[in-house]
């Protein structure tokens, strides 16, 4: 059975001073998620913005909110993001200090649950919380900027987190986020990704739909 692939655009490119304008542009684009990365200059060396935003953008987009926080601790923001309309949380293991008490927090407050694989954290790190997870982002850049390179050495371990998924038999989105291009998303695809997080690759281009379009190729549709 195949299934289409989805595409988040990271509002982290765009233009901050019109985001009302872009969310709507990405959505009329055909983008599938909006992705939302919240940095507080701790976690990650550099800042972004907080719930007050994702919550003032809920009314200009009805995608998906799928928000990813470079923060820490998360814990004490997770209902601040919930009440301001994400509907996935994602958070890093290392934002601490329990992580499966975060997930918990997450699906209690009625959203979906992700965990996010930096670079160097191994794929073991989800065995002991897979029952809690609808989605595992890979990290294919160190996470706190965009318009990085894509560190092609993720690969392996996105075809090992598509193994885990599968032999779960859960639900699970397996999400790349880091230099993803038209060049680099087939390479994501064909290891088992369902799900591509893309800024510069897509706020970065002057067209989102053809953009949001070249992301798609070859098929479109994954495994
Ligand atoms: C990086 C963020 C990404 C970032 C991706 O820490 O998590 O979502 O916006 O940007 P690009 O697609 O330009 O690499
Ligand atoms: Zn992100």
């Amino acid at each position: 059975m195949t299934r289409p692939l989805i595409i988040a655009p990271s509002l982290l490119a765009a233009d901050f001073a019109r985001l009302g304008e872009e969310v709507a542009a990405i959505e009329a684009a055909g983008a599938d998620w909006l992705h939302l990365d919240i940095m507080d200059g701790h976690f990650v060396p550099n800042i972004s913005f907080g719930p007050a935003v994702v919550k003032a953008l809920r009314k200009h987009c009805s995608l998906p909110f799928d928000v990813h926080l470079m923060i820490a601790p998360a814990d004490p923001y997770l209902a601040a993001f919930a009440e301001a309309g994400a509907d996935l949380i994602s958070l890093h293991p290392e934002a601490g200090p329990h992580l499966h008490r975060s997930l918990q927090t997450i699906r209690a407050l009625g959203k979906k649950a992700g965990v996010v694989l930096n670079p160097g954290t191994p794929a073991s790190v989800l065995a002991p919380v897979m029952d809690l997870l609808d989605l595992v982002l890979v990290m294919t850049v160190n996470p706190g900027f965009g318009g990085q390179s894509f560190l092609h050495s993720q690969l392996p371990k996105i075809a090992e987190i598509r193994r885990m998924i599968d032999a779960s038999g859960r639900d699970i989105h397996l999400q790349i986020d880091g230099g993803v291009t038209a060049a680099t998303a087939p390479l994501c695809v064909e290891a088992g990704a369902d799900t591509l997080v893309a800024g510069t690759a897509v706020f970065g281009k002057p067209d989102y739909a053809a953009a949001i379009a070249a992301l798609r190729q070859p098929s479109g549709m994954v495994a």
